[in-house]
């Protein structure tokens, strides 16, 4: 596939083609999606559900993603590597300097940050020193004692106003990428069409440009699922197959459908 860089995403938005991203947290798994297709790989905050059994990602420190990042880095793969900054990781512009050159450094292309407008300066300084930024809007698991929960977001007329507003400034604050997690799927579709960045879409219905998946999420591996999740492994005999089935799915359009997707 060649190394992917932020221009291949955002030529693959130009025609139309949807993209893929895969989470994974260490070297094997990142050579594995990598060789399946995904565009890009999230190194994500998961990773303290996932692999550490919280009940959330509020855990996770910086100290945790700078490691899972070098593990995936020294997979070598083609895919880009996005690297999530940590519940209170960009609490502030200096502290998010200092996170996010730290997770550069630990190999990754990009950071990801969880929040709305009130990130646009620090998104603006990170852009400014070089360091391109994929944004998070929607269900922001960071804040879900502030939310009450792993809730869908953006459902009234008010919330979904403010979710496009907030992704017009951040695109404007210079945001490279856009993950929009938990909204209803005419909201997510009505933002990918007005942004000019790739808009990655998790439970957030068909017309997204790209779709994230957690990893263990798609293998069947994890205890509960969210409704916009497809376990890739039925109908296939290895977990090549199954990552090799999302990425195919993604792009023909076969996923996410009706059954996975919010009104
Ligand atoms: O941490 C993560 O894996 C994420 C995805 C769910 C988008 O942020």
């Amino acid at each position: 596939m060649g190394k992917i860089t932020i221009s291949t995403l955002d030529k693959l938005k130009a025609a139309g083609e949807k993209f893929v991203c895969i989470t994974a947290y260490d070297a094997t798994f990142a050579r594995l999606v990598s060789a399946a297709g995904a565009e890009t790989i999230l190194v994500g905050d998961s990773l303290g559900m996932v692999l550490q059994g919280h009940d959330s990602t509020i855990p996770v420190t910086v100290d945790d993603m700078v490691y899972h990042t070098e593990c995936v880095c020294r997979g070598g793969p083609d895919s880009l590597v996005i690297a999530d900054l940590p519940f209170m990781g960009h609490a502030t512009p200096e502290v998010t300097m200092v996170n996010a050159a730290r997770l550069m450094r630990a190999g990754a292309q990009m950071v990801k940050i969880e929040g709305g407008t009130w990130l646009s300066d620090t998104i603006s300084m990170l852009v400014e020193r070089g360091i391109p930024v994929c944004a998070h809007l929607g269900l922001t698991p960071q804040s879900v004692n502030a939310i009450g929960g792993f809730r869908v977001q953006g459902r009234t007329p008010k919330e979904a106003k403010s979710i496009l507003a907030d992704a017009v400034e951040i695109q404007d604050a210079g945001a490279s990428l856009l993950v929009l997690e938990c909204v209803p799927a005419p909201l997510a579709t009505d933002i990918s069409e007005k942004l000019d960045i790739p808009v990655i879409g998790i439970g957030a219905g068909p017309g997204t440009d790209a779709q994230v998946l957690v990893l263990h999420d798609m293998l069947g591996l994890s205890s509960h699922s969210a409704r916009f999740v497809q376990n890739f492994m039925q109908g296939n005999d290895s977990i090549q197959a199954a990552l090799q089935a999302f990425v195919a799915a993604v792009k023909s359009g076969a996923y996410p459908q009706e059954e996975h997707t919010y009104k």
